[in-house]
């Protein structure tokens, strides 16, 4: 089935004033590229061709200028300005005509994931309905907090409840099938005043539709909201890819490996760069 991506990249970002008075959180540096780059490369790796890059009317020319078309890494992006921050799940309000008959991944400019990603391409073969991710953190009540019984089996679904009922936390990825567009106009806004993304899960699972896949210890999933865990995200960025001589999230390498674009596509784009260790990097790829 036809899979689509959404990259919700709006929102004020107040919590890193003054880092983004002046360009919005997801534009923030992450060690050497635009966080935005890291929630790109998932849905590149995952497979998904077709992106659409929802943000605010200030912000949205910024990210036109930093991605463009998507045509140098063999994508197509397309560009909607959410005209003030009125929830997650207006993502599918605003991307109605985009996501048109396919089955859509949002996912949420500033969650940032590194590891195996074989839970997200078999999420997207086998949604039936809604997919959602639980993954163990220490700091549930920061969350979409979701308690399932043994047999995976969605019991509650609370966003940032002070007594979270379980350790699991939900990241900002989903997968939902083209419904979710209806389902979405039937929500209520929430008393603050934003269509939940919450709401949308619990629509799916009162329809027996939702489904939570576990994320293992071998993924990582990086909070970047405070400008510690920025900080932290940045070091963890840097430390895998000093390590390891490879970088994570660079996207002509992906638009390569995955055979979006060839090698000659490849090696003129990367020539169009300016003299910096990424474009360094990328030329050794195919050296
Ligand atoms: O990171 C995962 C969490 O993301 C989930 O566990 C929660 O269920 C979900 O509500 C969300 O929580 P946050 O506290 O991170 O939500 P926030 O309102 O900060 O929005 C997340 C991102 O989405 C943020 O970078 C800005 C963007 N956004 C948000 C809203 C409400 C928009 O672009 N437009 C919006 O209207």
């Amino acid at each position: 089935m036809n899979t689509k991506g959404i990259i919700l990249a709006g929102g004020s970002g107040t919590r890193l004033y003054p880092m983004t008075a002046v360009f919005s959180k997801q534009l923030q540096a992450v060690y050497d590229k635009p966080m935005i780059y890291y929630p790109l490369a998932i849905l590149m790796l995952a497979g998904i061709k077709e992106i659409l890059i929802i943000s605010t009317p200030e912000d949205t020319p910024n990210y036109k200028k930093l991605l463009g078309d998507g045509s140098n890494w063999g994508i197509q992006l397309s560009y909607i300005v959410q005209k003030k921050p009125g929830g997650i799940a207006e993502a599918f309000i605003y991307g109605e005509e985009f996501i048109g008959k396919s089955q859509v991944c949002l996912i949420l400019g500033d969650n940032i994931f590194y590891g195996k990603l074989d839970f997200l391409r078999n999420a997207i073969e086998q949604n039936q309905g809604g997919t959602i991710f639980g993954y163990p953190v220490n700091n549930p009540s920061a969350y979409g907090v979701v308690e399932f019984d043994a047999d995976g089996n969605v019991l509650s679904i609370e966003e940032k409840p002070k007594s979270p009922k379980s350790k699991y936390a939900i990241p900002g990825l989903y997968v939902f099938s083209k419904d979710v567009i209806k389902l979405t106009k039937n929500i209520q806004r929430s008393p603050r005043g934003e269509l939940e993304i919450t709401d949308v899960q619990l629509e799916y699972n009162k329809r027996g539709k939702l489904k939570v896949e576990l994320i293992g210890r071998g993924i990582a999933w990086l909070d970047t909201g405070t400008p510690e865990s920025l900080m932290e995200a940045s070091t963890f960025i840097h430390a895998i890819e000093k390590r390891q001589g490879h970088k994570i999230a660079c996207l002509e390498e992906i638009a390569l490996e995955m055979g979006f674009i060839s090698l000659r596509k490849y090696i003129d784009t990367v020539n169009e760069l300016p003299n910096c260790s990424y474009k360094e990097y990328c030329l050794s790829v195919v050296k």
